[in-house]
């Protein structure tokens, strides 16, 4: 949570340092702030809210004179939003200021000690302990690059900090602990960020911070250090996004734009993995033995990465007959798993560098496991540390309620199931063959549903002020409905559960009443007629019902008030197509109430505290 960015060059830094933090507002947007050296003076300006009232504030950053700056857009932890807690922080005597994304846990104890030794604190955040410290070492070695890795040996918990000193005014001073940071260089200045798009604009060589590094950075050089003072050589990556990735594209919100370029994110995940009608996954780092030595698969994520591996756990028992556990990483980390070592651990992310995925992740190793990596953003934390990385080629992914790496991850989890299925010996050839072309064919069926969203627009504006919507589905379909009612939850701020159709009448079913909005999904012949009684349940007790099946199921119009159909495939992949309809209702319900779509509140893009 929270974006950092900093620039040291020839322009003039402000103007680049907010534009910059607009790329990173996925981050954390409920405060921002800029500080900027002209050599003489270090100016800040900071307010609470979103990024364009500090825009307002400072004309776009020109009336911020100087070509050295730092700047900050918050998700608060420590401390509520507003002016004073944000970001950047300076010591007493305004002679260094710090911008930091993370959370330093032993702050209180830090804190306790430096108002003893007579430092004032004016805000209620950890990062300010981290100022007056910088502070106290610098007084004693009068080096900052002492100072802070005297901060860096003595603070526990997460950071990415950008850092002015006012006796060093033609350098920036950076360093990375379990919160993201990249490095830019161009000819025509020297940035930190804490994300590619941040400073795609401006550059596309790109060092990657690595834990307990340090970055100096200079008009024409950046030198890096480990926390013991020695130089480190590090070799720049070249970025290739299409910077066009990362804009809106003509679309109204980054989520619609997201939702539509599913299918090829499918495309684009599937095809490079498919060769003459093969599944090859070099990135898998297992050979067809090894595959079969696998005894239980055990998938750790959070939030929507959580609910593919929810679905992925019937498709590998499925298809691959591989028993699955599916847990989440807030709670896997912390509940002392049991580790074995045919066990195959996967951690799968978006942004890799959830805090508790990651934390995951490591204590995997720790412990032996072998663990494969799903993750989206190249180079992040969680891909370098995996055993193995593979990346679901979404592009970058803006909206913070995640939709189209959310597909690509289950479009990874199928080609996964069906080479553990082969592998196996779970599945035929012929199955194999089948299920293969089943999967080539999704962007296609996709792109179908996506052409007509205006009947899901209309159903949506009669549920504006619904209080509670229920998602009921079984198997498959209960993973599905997982999703679609967290999507219509953090977007629209309506509240909404998600239930195994036949778990209802175990109490639930007593919430339902004249009106309510029962969305039923039902893709799965086999359970097809079950999941019609529960829906008969239901509409006997006054509920409104939504049904979403596949389209030869028409007679679920009987049972249903308003049906939305999707193309046939195999009822292992109708999840991709199922879920379409449910991220455009939760996007036309949010337009409609008038709320924020890609930045809802309270959220922020990449979990980096736990
Ligand atoms: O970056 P990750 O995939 O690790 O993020 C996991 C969750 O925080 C994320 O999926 C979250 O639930 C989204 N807001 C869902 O839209």
């Amino acid at each position: 949570m929270c974006g950092i960015v900093g620039y040291i060059g020839d322009e003039q830094a402000a103007p680049i340092l907010l534009n910059g933090l607009t790329k990173l507002e996925y981050r954390g947007y409920d405060s921002a702030g800029v500080a900027v050296y002209d050599g003489a003076e270090i100016r800040m300006e900071k307010v609470s809210g979103r990024l364009a009232r500090l825009k307002e504030l400072t004309d776009g950053g020109l009336t911020l004179p100087g070509t050295i700056g730092i700047g900050h857009t918050r998700w608060a932890t420590h401390g509520s939003p507003s002016d004073t807690n944000a970001h950047p922080h300076f010591n007493s005597d305004r002679s260094i200021i710090v911008v930091h994304n993370g959370i330093i846990e032993n702050y209180s104890a830090l804190k306790q000690d430096l108002i003893r030794r007579g430092y004032e604190f004016v805000s209620e955040t950890d990062t300010e302990v981290l100022a007056h410290l910088l502070d106290r070492y610098y007084r004693k070695y009068k080096s900052p690059l002492e100072a802070l890795t005297r901060v860096m040996q003595k603070v526990e918990g997460s950071y990415a900090l950008g850092i002015l000193f006012k006796d060093f005014p033609g350098q920036i001073f950076s360093a990375r602990k379990d919160s993201p940071l990249i490095v830019g260089q161009s000819p025509e200045g020297n940035f930190i960020a804490s994300d590619v798009p941040a400073i795609l604009q401006y550059t596309r060589d790109v060092f990657y911070m690595n834990n307990e590094e340090i970055a100096v950075l200079s008009r024409n050089e950046i030198k890096f250090y480990n926390v013991d003072e020695e130089l480190l050589e590090k070799t720049a990556v070249r970025i290739d996004w299409d910077i066009n990735a990362a804009e809106k594209g003509g679309y109204e919100h980054f989520f619609l734009k997201e939702v539509y370029e599913q299918p090829k994110a499918i495309r684009d995940t599937i095809s490079p993995r498919i060769h003459e009608n093969e599944i090859v996954i070099e990135e898998l780092g297992m050979t067809d033995e090894e595959i079969c030595r696998v005894g239980k698969i055990m998938i750790v994520a959070c939030g929507s990465a959580y609910h593919t591996g929810v679905m992925a756990k019937y498709i590998f028992e499925g298809l691959a007959r591989v028993p699955v556990e599916v847990d989440l990483a807030s709670e896997y980390r912390y509940r002392d798993p049991i580790f074995d070592r045919n066990t195959l651990v996967i951690i799968v992310s978006q942004s890799g560098e959830t805090a508790d995925s990651l934390a995951a992740l490591r204590e995997s190793g720790a412990n032996g496991q072998k663990v494969l990596g799903i993750v989206n953003v190249v180079g992040s934390s969680i891909a370098r540390e995996a055993d193995n990385v593979m990346y679901t080629w979404a592009g970058p992914e803006i909206s913070v309620a995640t939709t189209k790496a959310y597909s690509a991850q289950l479009a990874a989890f199928y080609l996964l199931a069906l080479k553990f299925g082969l592998a196996r010996g779970a599945m035929s050839r012929d199955s194999y063959q089948a299920l293969l072309d089943d999967l080539k064919r999704l962007p296609e069926q996709m792109e179908a549903i996506l052409k007509d969203r205006q009947q899901i627009q209309r159903f949506a504006n009669r549920y504006l002020a619904a209080d509670h919507i229920f998602f009921i589905g079984r198997g498959i379909d209960y993973a599905i409905s997982l999703e679609g009612s967290l999507k219509l939850k953090e977007i629209s701020y309506i509240h909404s559960e998600a239930y195994a159709a036949g778990e209802l009448k175990h109490g639930t079913i007593s919430l339902i009443e004249e009106g309510t909005l029962v969305v039923a999904i039902s893709t799965q012949e086999s359970l097809y007629p079950k999941t019609v009684s529960n829906i008969e349940e239901v509409k006997t007790r006054g509920a409104f019902v939504m049904a979403l099946t596949s389209e030869d199921n028409r007679d679920i119009e009987k049972v249903s008030d308003f049906t939305v159909y999707i193309p046939k495939t195999n009822r292992y992949f109708a999840g991709s197509l199922a879920i379409l309809p449910l991220q455009l209702f939760a996007y036309y319900v949010s337009l409609g109430r008038g709320l924020d779509v890609d930045k809802p509140r309270n959220l922020a893009k990449s979990v980096t505290v736990e």
